[in-house]
């Protein structure tokens, strides 16, 4: 079986670490050949690719990014018939069996579609966000979380020494788990979600109550976070998926904290793509090649139309489709665990 191998959508740590474990455990395992899609669905719609086996991806476990190249190309953009013919025509041409797509909801929401369509496919879940409903955990959150928790703690030392509120806006999307985690590791006084209103009152009161005490407050703030009642976008397109870039919850959140302390010195630091480079944490290697070795059994077996997912410490495969039906946000249980909490 010669299997194409894509990663599409945002990249994040491990992503690497999927395809070293797929082309290692297929080609010694099940004698599979391997190919790599360039930059996702681009690359499968204009029949451009890399070529993949166990020398080139010995070395990833420990990089970075993507060695494939992503973009957010989607391919059913101009109807889904259409597309479909597109990638089923570039695949013979090129004698490709079979595809493994890792990425988010929207190349797993393609993943699906070629599915039902009869393209033999199966799928790996990342995403930083770890907002995909059909998985208790994407690699690259771990890796995040840990990036935007040393910066907090960083922040938190020259915010001390000049007696500054410092707010950190981070990624995530519609999702707040990277805040959330990020708030409780970090300790952060004000951490604020996509999931909950936001008390611009109550969060004065916590940073006038935190300078009282004569400490330097810490806000952590999802950049979906609602400071004035809606997600705050920048002025920029929407990409081939329908999302619009999120950007400017810090802003809007110093200005409020600055109305209702007045007098008192703030800064903000967007964490942005920070939080998506760099070498994947230890945890993410392993979820990584987890996924990897479980997206090749797959294929293996004939379970197409499924994808690599934690279901508690294990791995298991679900249907494709369950991952993208609805989005994995917080639940009010995990609010509740802090609600009312002054740290
Ligand atoms: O989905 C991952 C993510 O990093 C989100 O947290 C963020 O909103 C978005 O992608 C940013 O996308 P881009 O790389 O297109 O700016």
């Amino acid at each position: 079986m010669r299997v194409g191998i894509l990663t599409g959508g945002g990249d994040c740590p491990g992503l690497n670490a999927v395809v070293r474990a797929a082309v290692i455990a297929g080609t010694q395992r099940h004698g599979m050949e391997f190919v790599g899609f360039v930059d996702g669905w681009r690359g499968v719609l204009d029949g451009e690719t890399v070529p993949l086996d166990e020398a080139t991806v010995r070395p990833l476990l420990t990089v970075g990014g993507t060695v494939l190249g992503s973009s957010r190309t989607n391919p059913l953009k101009d109807g889904v018939e259409q597309g479909v013919a597109r990638v089923r025509s570039q695949l013979s041409a090129l004698g490709v069996d079979a595809l493994l797509a890792i990425g988010g909801e929207d190349t797993l929401g393609v993943a699906t579609a070629l599915h039902e369509a009869g393209v033999p496919v199966v799928g790996a879940p990342k995403t930083i966000d770890d907002d995909l409903s059909a998985t208790d955990a994407t690699f690259g959150f771990d890796t995040a979380v840990q990036t935007a928790v040393d910066a907090c703690d960083r922040l938190r030392t020259t915010g001390a020494s000049h007696h500054r509120a410092m707010i950190v806006e981070v990624m995530g999307r519609h999702a707040g788990w990277i805040a959330l985690h990020t708030g409780m590791a970090a300790g952060a006084h004000v951490t604020l979600l996509p999931e909950a209103d936001v008390d611009l009152d109550a969060v004065g009161a916590t940073v006038r109550e935190v300078l009282a005490r004569g400490e330097a407050p810490l806000v952590v703030v999802s950049e979906g976070a609602k400071v004035h009642g809606a997600e705050a976008v920048k002025n920029s397109p929407r990409d081939a998926f329908g999302h619009v870039q999120l950007g400017g919850a810090g802003d809007a959140l110093e200005h409020e904290i600055a109305a209702r302390v007045p007098g008192l010195s703030t800064r903000v630091t967007v964490l942005g793509h920070l939080l998506r480079g760099g070498t994947p944490s230890a945890a993410d290697r392993i979820l990584a090649t987890r996924f990897g070795l479980s997206a090749i059994e797959a294929l293996a077996a004939g379970n197409l139309g499924t994808m690599a997912s934690l279901h508690g410490v294990d791995v298991v495969q679900v249907p494709l489709a369950d991952a993208t039906g609805v989005l994995r946000t917080v639940p009010d249980s995990r609010r509740a665990e802090t609600a009312g909490l002054h740290w």
